[in-house]
């Protein structure tokens, strides 16, 4: 077993540009949109706090500027948290390699990797305790958090053997072999980050998973059932918020779960219902007999008296208009929703227009 002296440290791979999640990222990364009533990155550094890290690097791209006027230093979790910033995105391996120079260069010690847009559950400390244990004469070079989905299409296909190990790692395939499937929570041995090749874009799923197992090193699945879910669609970020909401993902960054959860700067009229584990941000409003529930309603958006609106997202500063109806729709910043009009299910309108 390696003996640790250091607390491990992470990196979030932030830095992607969340178009499925447009028109939502227009203006923002996708790691700071509102899930369950906090910027969803919250959820991960807290989690990370909780399992011991107490250095978080962000690798950030796209809105870099963003991140940390809403994150801070990470004093707020006990932790350090420093920020780097690549001027054209590397992948999501060069963007791994491109914090190096941020973390300690004990060639031996822990680094937990995250995607930046999952909402997990797992045991972090188990994941690294199994990081740490012996196996024969080999030290695990990386470890994958694995999950078991119904369709592996829209992941990175990961194989192991009775073992446990790795035999294979195939990225968004038509045919998977497997519905094993990476989480995007991995623990890499430090010294492998110093492996990946710097100056280009590199993908950790296409190039350094696959070419770490050619190698025959030892690359090891993690699985672990418990809440998982990719917060990379529209639905996908409501279903997180209203499962953070009512309790049903576990979080160490809100507190008590409920049917809502509204931001203390927010007006909501006395004869309104707010419920299904809706989000409510600072300066919204809802105005009186609007119907709310399992949606997320943005910084400083407004819904009209008597709307419903269900299963949605309200961007910062949109307009529902009274009596309107929205259900499983996308409101981008700033735009309107007319009174009276129904929208479609499945409805995305565009920042600043009107419907
Ligand atoms: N810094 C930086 N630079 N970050 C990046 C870059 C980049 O060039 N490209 C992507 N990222 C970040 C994204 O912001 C996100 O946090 C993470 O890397 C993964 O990118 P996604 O775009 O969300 O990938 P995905 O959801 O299609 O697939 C990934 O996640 C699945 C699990 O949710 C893969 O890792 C799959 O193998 C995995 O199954
Ligand atoms: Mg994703």
């Amino acid at each position: 077993m390696t003996d640790r002296s250091q607390a491990p440290e992470a990196v979030i791979v932030a830095g992607g540009f969340g178009s499925r999640l447009l028109p939502l990222t227009a203006r923002r990364p996708k790691h700071l949109l509102d899930v369950g009533g906090v910027p969803f990155l919250e959820h991960q550094i807290s989690r990370l706090a909780e399992a011991g890290v107490r250095h978080v690097v962000l690798a950030t791209s796209y809105h870099a500027d963003q991140f940390e006027p809403v994150l801070g230093d990470g004093s707020r979790w006990g932790i350090r948290l420093s920020y780097v910033l690549e001027e054209v995105p590397l992948g999501t391996g060069g963007a791994i390699r491109n914090v190096a120079d941020a973390l300690d260069p004990d060639p031996d010690g822990a680094v937990v990797i995250l995607n930046g847009d999952v909402l997990s559950g797992h045991d972090l400390a188990a994941q690294l305790k199994d990081f740490d244990t012996p196996r024969g004469e080999e030290s695990v070079a990386v470890s994958l958090h694995l999950v078991e989905v119904a369709d592996a299409r829209a992941f990175g296909c990961v194989p192991t053997d009775e073992n446990g190990r790795v035999l294979d790692f195939v990225e968004k395939s038509d045919n998977p072999v497997t519905n094993q499937v990476n989480a995007g929570c991995y623990i890499f041995r430090r010294s492998v980050i110093d492996t990946i090749p710097t100056g280009r874009e590199v993908s950790v799923e296409r190039e350094t998973f696959p070419g770490l197992v050619g190698e025959g090193r030892l690359v090891v699945g993690y699985v672990e059932t418990a809440y998982w879910r990719d917060v990379g669609t529209p639905q996908a970020l409501v279903d997180a918020s209203r499962d953070v909401v009512r309790g049903i993902a576990p979080t160490p960054a809100i507190g008590a779960a409920g049917e809502a959860r509204i931001d203390p700067a927010a007006r909501v009229a006395a004869a309104a219902s707010v419920a299904g584990g809706s989000g409510v941000m600072a300066g919204a409003r809802i105005d009186d007999g609007a119907v709310v529930s399992g949606s997320v309603i943005m910084t400083g958006a407004r819904i009209g008296a008597g709307a419903q609106v269900t299963d949605s997202v309200v961007g910062p500063g949109a307009v529902v208009g009274s009596d309107a109806v929205v259900e499983g729709s996308t409101i981008g910043d700033d735009a309107r929703v007319t009174a009276g009009v129904r929208l479609e299910p499945g409805t995305r309108v565009d920042c600043a227009t009107t419907v």
